[in-house]
């Protein structure tokens, strides 16, 4: 299973990579605000700088939602750096602009999935990755990881190419469940992922071992 980190915080893409654990990176018109990183010239600097930290996929969303926008916006980004992705949202205009990209050699995220049909979608059109939202399915008391299970079968029904990319992790939990159905790839937070390590038997474990030494060797 792949990890990738979900934030255009650069400390923690920073922090996630030292583990020698990252995969790569998602990031969304709304990260990008958090870290104040606004306007066009600011943004793509962004992502070069994301890009020159990590060595692996950068997803990038386009803005534009009409299929001319999505492919002038599209190519732009792919040619900032060989790790963009281009981030496509899933609209009608998003597919056919899929399709284009894929057809070019160009590849893509098909965001904002919600669905076991708009991700069959996404996986016709010849999408690189497709990302159901499962964090945001359990805030509306939908079940993000049945979708999951559900894409796994589809995908694997016709051997789908796609990579099925669990977006809006929030929790650990998220990630073994996921990891257990086989989700290719999951981004969350470097806190959900950090919390993978922690075990208080472990914690205990290691106090006792390390007084136990230290009164050895006294
Ligand atoms: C995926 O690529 C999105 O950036 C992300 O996972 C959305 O997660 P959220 O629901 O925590 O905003």
């Amino acid at each position: 299973m792949k990890f990738f980190i979900d934030t255009a915080n650069l400390d923690e893409i920073k922090e996630a990579n030292d583990l020698g654990i990252l995969d790569g990176v998602t990031t969304n018109p709304s990260l990008m605000a958090k870290e104040n990183i606004t306007g066009k010239q600011n943004i793509t600097k962004h992502y070069r700088d994301i890009c020159h930290e990590v060595n692996g996929p950068v997803s990038a969303e386009v803005i534009a939602t009409d299929y001319k926008g999505i492919i002038e916006e599209g190519e732009i980004l792919a040619d900032l750096h060989h790790n963009i992705v281009v981030k496509v949202p899933m609209i009608p205009e998003g597919i056919k602009a899929i399709r284009h990209f894929s057809d070019n050699g160009i590849r893509t995220n098909c965001t904002l999935i919600f669905s076991a049909g708009q991700a069959l979608l996404a996986a016709k059109a010849g999408a690189t990755y497709v990302s159901p939202f499962i964090g945001r399915l359990d805030d509306i008391s939908a079940d993000g990881i049945a979708l999951i299970a559900q894409m796994r079968r589809i995908f694997d029904n016709y051997a789908f190419d796609t990579e099925i990319l669990a977006a809006s992790v929030r929790h650990p939990m998220h990630i073994i469940e996921c990891a257990e159905l086989g989700a290719d790839v999951m981004t969350g937070p470097l806190k959900a992922i950090l919390q993978l390590s922690q075990h208080p038997l472990t914690d205990k474990g290691l106090e006792q071992f390390l007084a136990d030494y230290n009164k050895g060797n006294k």
